[in-house]
């Protein structure tokens, strides 16, 4: 099929790689040269594993093109809006601008029997929106709603292997753009990949629905967490235990640091913000807490790092971040609870020295004033105390007894309660953590 994708972002970029290589001729469209120029030398903009690869494979046959030159829709059968929806400057709510700027420039270009079809998170009613703007302007062409749950870091593997598709659809012309969709996913539902019809209401809120269930399991356990600090618990092993159980289940329930990146916080705060415009704010009010107790892990962190300095105030101390990147395998340092600890604490006029393997620069842009390095060894060179905020596999390796010799006190902080403490201890650490001894 011939497919057209409006936003070259994390999700466009692998979106449009994805379509390629599943055999469909795509045109990536983004108003960033910049971007679109690394991705038409076959140049990722941001770090994702496999990505590269991806778009060398899906470039060389010859069916992948990027462009800024909106008019290179109009050739399309099927076009997917792909564009951000950040959170707005002065409230929770998701601004949706680029969403209908995206609309508007496609309505205007898209032939008649074409389908348009959304992928950003949205607040619900949104497609309701845009489905009537779309018959007035753009009679003849429709609207499908198609939620994507990629993970950063996994992006490739999510698209070409989703656990589920989710097609929101109009009531009476809805089929046509069901078979518009499933011949798009002809390759994943040959694959026995679930899909799921519903209306554009729905498709909106499985979207919003996830990212807060998601997060809610996420601050549940640090909220047990919180518990196991006073109470003298160890919160990764309440969470093996309750994560036995096949309804609970273990994934996402890794206490520490929370949860960060372009979506979940800013998702749960939009799904608020919403509510409250539909006069259903108490149904998601528990999501003030899921963000609270969050946040609270941060600060938190900051406490920890405080005492674990035996009385040495942390104006002046030497701290080591381990981690600038919301998560490991992802450059993105969007809401990054490891970047918003390390500023913190610089705000508190700790001497604060950063590394991470991918987010350094895009951190650097975010806080130009911190003091960055490129590895591990430099990081913790002298320091007072390492912190060690994204837990990506080099730094779960780190060897206590090699780094005991860099430090100036073996002191370390495991904010995502990935390192052994025994191990540790036995090396002449002092080890702490988030919810556990
Ligand atoms: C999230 C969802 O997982 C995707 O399904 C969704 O498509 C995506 O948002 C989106 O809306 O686009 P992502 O933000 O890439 O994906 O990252 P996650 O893997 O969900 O991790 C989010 C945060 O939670 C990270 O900061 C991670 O460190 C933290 N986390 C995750 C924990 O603190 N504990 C856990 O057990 C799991």
């Amino acid at each position: 099929m011939r497919i057209s994708v409006i936003g070259c972002g994390y999700l466009g970029a692998v979106h449009a790689s994805a379509m390629a290589a599943l055999g469909h001729d795509v045109v990536g469209v983004d108003v960033d040269p910049v971007k679109v120029a690394a991705l038409q030398r076959g140049d990722t903009p941001f770090f994702e594993p496999g990505l590269p690869e991806l778009l060398t494979e899906a470039g060389a046959t010859g069916r992948l093109r990027f462009t800024t030159d909106m008019d290179a829709v109009a050739e399309a059968q099927v076009h997917f809006v792909c564009v951000g929806t950040p959170q707005q400057a002065d409230s929770y709510a998701a601004d949706v601008t680029y969403v209908d700027e995206a609309f508007r420039a496609v309505g205007r270009r898209a032939a008649v029997g074409s389908v348009v079809v959304g992928k950003s998170t949205v607040p619900v009613g949104t497609a309701a929106r845009l489905a009537e703007t779309l018959a007035r302007e753009a009679p003849g062409v429709h609207l499908a709603w198609n939620p994507e749950f990629l993970r950063e870091g996994h992006a490739v593997d999510d698209t070409l292997h989703p656990d589920r598709l989710v097609y929101g659809v109009d009531g009476s012309e809805g089929d046509i753009a069901t078979a518009v969709l499933d011949e798009v996913y002809a390759g994943q539902l040959a694959d026995d990949v679930p899909r799921i019809v519903m209306d554009y209401a729905t498709a909106e809120l499985v979207k919003v629905a996830a990212n807060s269930f998601l997060a809610t399991k996420i601050s549940f356990i640090n909220a047990m967490a919180e518990l196991c600090e006073v109470a003298g618990g160890d919160v990764t092993l309440l969470a093996d235990a309750i994560g036995r159980d096949p309804r609970i289940g273990r994934r996402f329930l890794d206490a520490g640091l929370g949860f960060g990146g372009g979506c979940l916080p800013k998702d749960i705060r939009a799904f608020m913000a919403r509510a409250a415009e539909l006069h259903a704010e108490p149904a998601v009010s528990f999501l003030r807490e899921v963000d609270s107790i969050n946040l609270r892990r941060r600060e938190r962190m900051v406490d920890l790092t405080a005492g674990v300095l035996d009385g040495r105030p942390l104006a002046g101390a030497r701290i080591a971040v381990l981690g600038a990147a919301f998560k490991p395998n992802s450059d993105d340092v969007r809401d990054s609870p490891a970047l918003d600890v390390a500023r913190k604490l610089a705000d508190r006029s700790a001497h604060v020295v950063i590394t991470d393997p991918q987010a350094v620069p895009n951190a650097r842009r975010r806080f130009p004033d911190l003091r960055y390095v490129q590895t591990a060894e430099e990081a913790v060179q002298g320091a007072d105390a390492v912190l060690l905020l994204t837990e990506w596999a080099e730094y779960r390796a780190l060897d206590p007894d090699k780094t005991a010799l860099l430090v100036a006190s073996p002191r370390i902080v495991d904010g995502r309660n990935v390192l052994d403490p025994q191990v540790w201890r036995a090396a002449g650490w002092v080890y702490r953590a988030l919810g556990r001894r």
